[in-house]
């Protein structure tokens, strides 16, 4: 899966079932908390926040969804709330594509300085991914997520504006 096989559109009321049944499915549980459906719906309307459906593959079905928070932040400070894809088509590329498409619209169209997350501690998988696409991390706020077996940490992650135009600019000499 290329990274021009991916985009993202605005999510609809339409597509709540679908967002839900992804954010519930049982493989993508344990690295989330699930919203209740009003709470989408309120990041769909509220400006503060960016819904969208990822469409990935030929004809571009609807393969996940991404959440940004804090997109009229007074501090240039945007959250990648969310992000989660299908069990099917997870591992083949498209959660790295989400992410440079997400950094590129965070620094570029939204004008942010910073670009964080928060992570839990045993999703090294995603981690993994942050770290390769330029994420720092900054800390780890101990036990804050209650598990099936007790606790588990979330691990702080961040981009800064200097660091994403130092990449953008390192991956255009690598292609040219
Ligand atoms: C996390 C998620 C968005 C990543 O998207 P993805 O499409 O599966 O990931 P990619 O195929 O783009 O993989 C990118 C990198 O992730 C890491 N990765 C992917 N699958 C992995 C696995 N099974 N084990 C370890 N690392 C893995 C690797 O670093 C990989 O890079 P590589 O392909 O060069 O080795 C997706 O797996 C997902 O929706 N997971 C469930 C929900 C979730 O964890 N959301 C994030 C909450 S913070």
């Amino acid at each position: 899966m290329t990274a021009t096989s991916v985009r993202l559109r605005p999510t609809m009321t339409s597509d709540l079932d679908f967002v839900i049944s992804v954010e519930q499915d049982a493989a993508n549980r344990p690295f989330i908390t699930p919203w209740e459906r009003t709470q989408h719906e309120g990041a769909i309307r509220f400006p503060d926040f960016r819904h969208f459906i990822v469409e990935a593959g030929a004809g571009y079905p609807s393969a996940g969804f991404v959440i940004l928070q804090g997109c009229r932040n007074p501090h240039r400070s945007v959250e990648l709330k969310r992000i989660v894809l299908l069990p099917a088509v997870q591992a083949r590329g498209v959660g790295r594509a989400c992410i440079r498409l997400l950094a590129q619209l965070a620094f570029r169209d939204l004008g942010a300085h910073r670009f964080w997350l928060d992570v839990k501690a045993l999703n090294v998988r995603a981690q993994a991914l942050y770290r390769d696409e330029g994420f720092v991390e900054e800390g780890r706020l101990r036990e804050s997520v209650r598990t099936d077996s007790g606790y588990d940490s979330l691990i702080v992650m961040a981009m800064l504006e200097h660091e994403h135009a130092a990449l953008v600019q390192q991956r255009l000499q690598g292609a040219a």
